[in-house]
């Protein structure tokens, strides 16, 4: 089910009520009742139908990894209720914002280009990139690769029509906004490309690799997540402007490319609980008393202190090989304490 929820986190980030894709699972042949959608979006679903199961994994794909990269902060990529996924926290440009937004169209863009290069959709089939100039020129280039050009131009229409649809009025806070999710999408389509990699193949009797082809491959959905967490690391903090153009706040910074993640509202610290603004705080979550990390107690407490419990927890021990053949194993109970935030 959740799957469902999560187009929602691209479509529904100006809409003021939660809003999420209500629809059964596999199938989107309503694109109407999917709620959520913009208008451009609902047109996209019902010409591009066969689409919408990779929209969904990929958004899946997104938010999965959000998880796995926020594990250990104290915004940790959760979900605030059922039924609005992230819940407030898109209501503020903030840095998290800006990851969501890349993380799930680079989601999208790997789902895509994978489905193609499988033969699951009707519109696309193995990439036609053009032959890399440095490869070697005895290599074939030809087998069937991952269609990223595919993917990154339906991405492109699907996610981005949202902000494309509506009149702003230049300059205003909701026109900021929809200039950095634009330029946040983008980033995030962009980190699949980057980070993807020509491979290639031996061919030939007895692995004699008398033949070489080669094509384009995607990487692994974790190494573009690694890629975009550092692009969070490093993100620029933007405004709008009279002209209705993003700046930088403070010039002493670079210009960010198009590959960077960019945002325009400071963070929430977090700590505290605040659901107006998403932030759950972070009471009650587990911390390491030894880390000087983001998971360390006194950073994920911050400094207000944390409880400690021991518990018991039970492992195998003692195992024994048996003649034959088996493995026999106690079972050893060992104490730990674990510490969670005041
Ligand atoms: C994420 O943080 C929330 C709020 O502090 C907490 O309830 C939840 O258990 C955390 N999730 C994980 C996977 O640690
Ligand atoms: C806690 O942090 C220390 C130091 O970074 C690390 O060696 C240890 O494995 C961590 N413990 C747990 C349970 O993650």
């Amino acid at each position: 089910m959740i799957t469902f929820l999560i187009v929602s986190i691209i479509t529904a980030v100006h809409a003021s009520s939660p809003s999420w894709l209500n629809i059964g699972s596999g199938e989107f042949n309503d694109c109407k009742s999917a709620k959520g959608f913009s208008v451009g979006q609902v047109r996209l679903c019902q010409v591009y139908s066969d689409h919408m199961e990779g929209v969904s994994a990929g958004a899946s794909a997104g938010l999965l990894e959000c998880k796995h990269q926020f594990n250990n902060r104290r915004w940790n990529c959760s979900t605030v209720d059922d039924s609005s996924v992230f819940g407030p926290l898109n209501t503020i440009g903030s840095r998290e914002s800006a990851f969501i937004h890349a993380v799930m169209a680079a989601g999208i863009t790997h789902a895509i280009g994978r489905r193609c290069r499988d033969g699951q959709l009707s519109s696309c089939s193995c990439s036609r990139a053009g032959r890399p100039k440095d490869l070697h020129n005895q290599w074939i280039w030809g087998g069937c690769g991952d269609n990223l050009e595919y993917g990154y131009k339906f991405t492109q229409s699907f996610v981005d029509v949202r902000e494309r649809e509506r009149r702003y009025r230049r300059g205003s806070v909701e026109h900021g906004r929809a200039l950095m999710n634009l330029h946040n999408n983008e980033a995030g389509r962009r980190a699949v490309i980057k980070m993807s990699k020509v491979t290639c193949k031996c061919h030939g009797v007895s692995g004699s690799c008398s033949l070489i082809t080669c094509w384009q491959q995607l990487s692994t959905f974790r190494e573009i997540g690694d890629y975009i967490m550092d692009k969070y690391d490093g993100a620029t903090e933007v405004k709008v402007n009279t002209r209705g153009k993003l700046q930088i706040k403070d010039p002493r910074f670079g210009l960010p490319t198009p590959n960077d993640l960019i945002y325009i509202d400071e963070s929430p610290n977090y700590c505290v609980a605040n659901p107006s603004l998403g932030s759950l705080g972070t009471q009650g979550r587990i911390c390491n008393r030894t880390s000087q990390g983001m998971d360390g107690c006194n950073l994920m407490c911050c400094g207000r202190g944390y409880n400690t419990r021991k518990v018991s927890i039970g492992e195998r021990c003692d195992c024994a090989f048996h003649w034959c053949c088996y493995v026999k194993c106690n079972q050893c109970f060992k104490t730990v304490d674990i510490h969670s935030c005041k």
